[in-house]
Parts: structure tokens; C-alpha cells; sequence
């Protein structure tokens, strides 16, 4: 699902090597530390459809994944083991040196989250669902607001989460938004 949605929300099959790159950095850091706050949509037959994945306190995700996540990744990527230039080789360079959201961006909205749905499952009402059960477990937890990271051509995503009440937080990365919400 990650892969299948990794270029702006289209299918990112074709730009990696590695089919696994992606959702190593994307994925599974959430669901290993986080297991709680990540939430699989199924079609019923148990076949994921679509996800969300959140993390209730950024700094502390990111202290955690620092000592749980990236040294065996690491070791697993070495940097140089990708062909430099590739899609791959800029995975394997965040494994190394992992994107930290800004100071002001944490401070009102210290959760962040991701969410993927397959496309015969989109524009149907489930991001909106997906995303308004991760509003109240992370308000439940004590949280006061969430951001995320987009990137900048991602419009109907951009779009989607204007919708449901994201404002903009940071434009001035190049390639990446980050928007946010207050909760509760
Ligand atoms: C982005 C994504 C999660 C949105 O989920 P979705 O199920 O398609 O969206 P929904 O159908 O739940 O839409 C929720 C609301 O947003 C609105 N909306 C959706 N896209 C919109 C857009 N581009 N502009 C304005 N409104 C939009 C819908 O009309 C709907 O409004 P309503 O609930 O008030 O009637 C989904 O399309 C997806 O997985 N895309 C590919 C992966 C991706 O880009 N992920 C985000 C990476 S940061």
C-alpha cells in the first residue's frame, strides 16, 4: 500500500529497486512502536486496503525509533549500497539521516500521522473515517493537535486534508508541506 501510493498518491512500483524501501521508513517504525494508534482498513476477506498510522508524541517517536528502528535498518542499508542518485539511494540517505519535523510544527501539534489507501478505495468516505478514529485516540491520549508531512504536489491529498480541517504549518521546505489540526 505504501509503495502502491508512494509517488504524490500514485503507484510508486516502478521508481524503486527495493519493493520494501518505502514502507521501512513509512511504516514500519509505526506499527512496531506504535501498534496501538495504527488502524487497517480490510475489504472484509482480511486483505489491507489502507491504512493509518500515527505516533501520539513526535520527539519521542523519533528518540525511539533512533534506538529501535533505524541501527538495524542501517545496518541493513548501508549508505552507498543503493545506486547513487536512485530513488532507492534517497530512501537509504533518510535511513541515515532521518527527516525531524520542525521545532514550531511540533510544539502546537506534537502527534504526526500517515494514511494510504489503495485507489479502488479512495474518494468513498474512508480517509475521513480513518483519519476521524485517529483524531479521537490521540485526543483520548491527551494530545492537543496533529501535523503531517505532504509532499507539495500531492493536491488532492492537499485537498483532502484542507477538508477535513488541516491548515498549513510550514511551506517553506522545498517539496514537503506540513499541515496540522488541533484536537480536542
Ligand atoms: C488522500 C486519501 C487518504 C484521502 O482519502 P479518501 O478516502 O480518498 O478521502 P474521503 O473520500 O474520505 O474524503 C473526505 C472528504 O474530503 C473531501 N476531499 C477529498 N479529496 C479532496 C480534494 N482533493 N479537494 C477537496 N476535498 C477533497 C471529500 O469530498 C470528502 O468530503 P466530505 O467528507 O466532507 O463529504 C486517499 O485518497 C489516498 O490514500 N490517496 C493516495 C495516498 C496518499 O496520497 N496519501 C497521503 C500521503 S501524505
Amino acid at each position: 500500500m505504501c509503495l502502491r501510493t508512494g509517488a504524490s498518491g500514485e503507484d510508486a512500483t516502478g521508481l524503486y529497486t527495493d519493493p520494501d524501501l518505502l514502507a521501512e521508513v513509512y511504516v514500519g517504525p509505526y506499527v512496531e512502536l506504535e501498534p496501538a494508534l495504527a488502524t487497517v482498513l480490510d475489504d472484509g476477506t482480511g486483505a489491507a486496503e489502507g491504512y493509518v498510522l500515527g505516533a501520539l508524541d513526535t520527539r519521542e517517536f523519533e528518540a525511539r525509533c533512533e534506538s529501535e528502528w533505524w541501527p538495524a535498518l542501517r545496518e541493513r542499508y548501508p549508505l552507498g549500497s543503493a545506486t547513487a542518485g536512485s530513488a532507492d539511494d534517497r530512501v537509504v540517505q533518510l535511513i541515515h539521516d532521518p527527516p525531524v519535523a520542525p521545532d514550531h510544527v511540533v510544539r502546537d501539534h506534537p502527534s504526526h500521522l500517515h494514511v494510504d489507501l489503495l485507489p479502488r478505495w479512495q474518494g468513498g468516505g474512508w480517509g475521513r473515517r480513518l483519519l476521524e478514529r485517529l483524531f479521537d485516540q490521540l485526543a483520548a491520549a491527551g494530545s492537543t493537535g496533529v501535523h503531517l508531512g505532504v509532499g507539495s504536489g500531492n493536491e488532492r491529498a492537499i485537498g483532502f486534508y484542507r477538508r477535513l480541517g488541516f491548515t498549513t504549518l510550514e511551506d517553506g521546505i522545498p517539496g514537503v508541506l506540513f499541515l496540522g489540526r488541533r484536537l480536542g
